[in-house]
C-alpha cells in the first residue's frame, strides 16, 4: 500500500525504510492475512500438478509461499504473483531468485491485468479485492476474465479487526477536527463481496461463502502498536505534530488495544482477534 509521506514522522520513516515496510507489515497485519490464506487454501481441493495460479494483490507473496510450502517442487505448479507495491514485490523477487521458485513476479494493477482470458486454474486474492476500483468490481471482473472455465477463485475481506477502532480513537485524540478516513464502502457485513462476485458473473450456485477468525499475537504490545501506528497511522495523511506526539500516540494505541473486547491475554501474550469473509467460486 502506498501512502502519502508528507509530514511522515521520523519514527515511522525509520521503521518503514528499505525492506522495513515489508517486515513491519508481516509482524503486524501480515501475520493475520497469512492465517487467513492458510485457512482458505485448506478449504480447496489440493492444487493439482501443472496448475497455473494467480496470487493477486500478492504483497510479498503470502499465498505463493504457502502454496509452495505445501506442494512438492516436482508438482510443476506455476504461479504469477502481482501487486502494485514494488517494495513488496522486490522482497518476493529476491526470494524467488534465491530459491528458484516457479513464480513470475510483476507489478500489475488488479483492475487491468496483462493476462489473456482463461489463463489461470486458480486465482487467489488474499485481503486485496476491496482495494480495487468501482468498489471492488473492476478487480473482480478481471479475476473472472483471467480464470479458466472450471477454475477456482478465492476472494476475502475483513469482517472484524480489533485494532481498527483503536486507530480511529488515536487519530481523533491527536488530530481533532480531521475526519477519520473511513473506507468509502464498508465490506464487514459480507454483502459487498458477494455482490461484486455476482456482478462480475459468478453464479450463486458456484459460490461457497464462509467466515473464519485469526489472531494477531504479540509478547510486546508496545512494539506491535508502534509498528501498526507506523504502517497505518498515516492512512489519511500524517500531520505536522505527529512526530513530536509519536510516543503519546503509541501509548494511547496500546491503551485502546488492551481495552477492546476482541483482545485477550494468553500465556503472557496479547491476542487481538480479526475475522474474514471468504468466497470460493468456480467459473
Ligand atoms: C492487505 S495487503 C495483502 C497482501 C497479501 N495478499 C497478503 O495476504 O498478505 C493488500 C495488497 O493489495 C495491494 N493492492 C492494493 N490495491 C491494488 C491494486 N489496485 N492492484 C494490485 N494490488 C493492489 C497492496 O499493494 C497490498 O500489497
Amino acid at each position: 500500500m502506498a501512502f502519502n509521506t508528507q509530514h511522515q514522522p521520523k519514527q515511522a520513516a525509520a521503521l518503514l525504510e528499505g525492506d522495513g515496510k515489508v517486515s513491519v507489515y508481516e509482524a503486524t497485519g501480515g501475520a493475520v492475512t497469512a492465517q487467513f490464506a492458510a485457512n482458505n487454501l485448506s478449504l480447496l481441493d489440493p492444487i493439482p500438478p501443472d496448475s497455473i495460479v494467480h496470487d493477486n494483490c500478492c504483497g510479498a507473496g503470502t499465498v505463493s509461499r504457502l502454496i509452495l510450502t505445501s506442494n512438492p517442487p516436482h508438482s510443476n505448479i506455476k504461479i504469477h504473483a502481482t501487486d502494485i507495491d514494488q517494495k513488496f514485490l522486490d522482497v518476493l523477487q529476491a526470494d524467488v531468485l534465491k530459491n528458484s521458485w516457479p513464480i513470475e513476479v510483476s507489478n500489475q494493477r488488479s483492475e487491468a491485468l496483462p493476462f489473456r482470458a482463461d489463463s489461470f486454474t486458480h486465482s487467489i486474492t488474499n485481503i486485496g479485492i476491496f482495494f480495487t476500483s468501482s468498489a471492488g468490481l473492476d478487480g473482480t471482473k478481471e479475476i473472472r476474465r483471467t480464470l479458466q472455465t472450471g477454475g477456482t477463485a478465492v476472494v476475502n475481506c475483513w469482517e472484524t479487526i480489533t485494532w481498527l477502532l483503536p486507530l480511529k480513537l488515536v487519530h481523533e485524540a491527536l488530530r481533532p477536527g480531521k475526519p477519520y478516513p473511513a473506507p468509502p464502502l464498508l465490506w464487514n457485513d459480507g454483502k459487498q463481496i458477494k455482490k461484486v462476485m455476482l456482478e462480475a458473473g459468478f453464479e450463486m450456485e458456484e459460490m461457497r461463502v464462509e467466515k473464519s477468525e485469526a489472531w494477531a499475537r504479540t509478547s510486546d504490545i508496545r512494539d506491535w502498536a508502534e509498528k501498526t501506528w507506523a504502517f497505518l497511522g498515516g492512512l489519511g495523511g500524517w500531520t505536522e505534530t505527529d512526530e513530536e506526539r509519536w510516543d503519546e500516540a503509541v501509548d494511547l494505541l496500546v491503551e485502546h488495544l488492551l481495552a477492546q473486547p476482541g483482545t485477550k491475554t494468553v500465556d503472557g501474550e496479547v491476542w487481538m482477534r480479526a475475522s474474514q469473509w471468504i468466497v470460493i467460486a468456480t467459473k
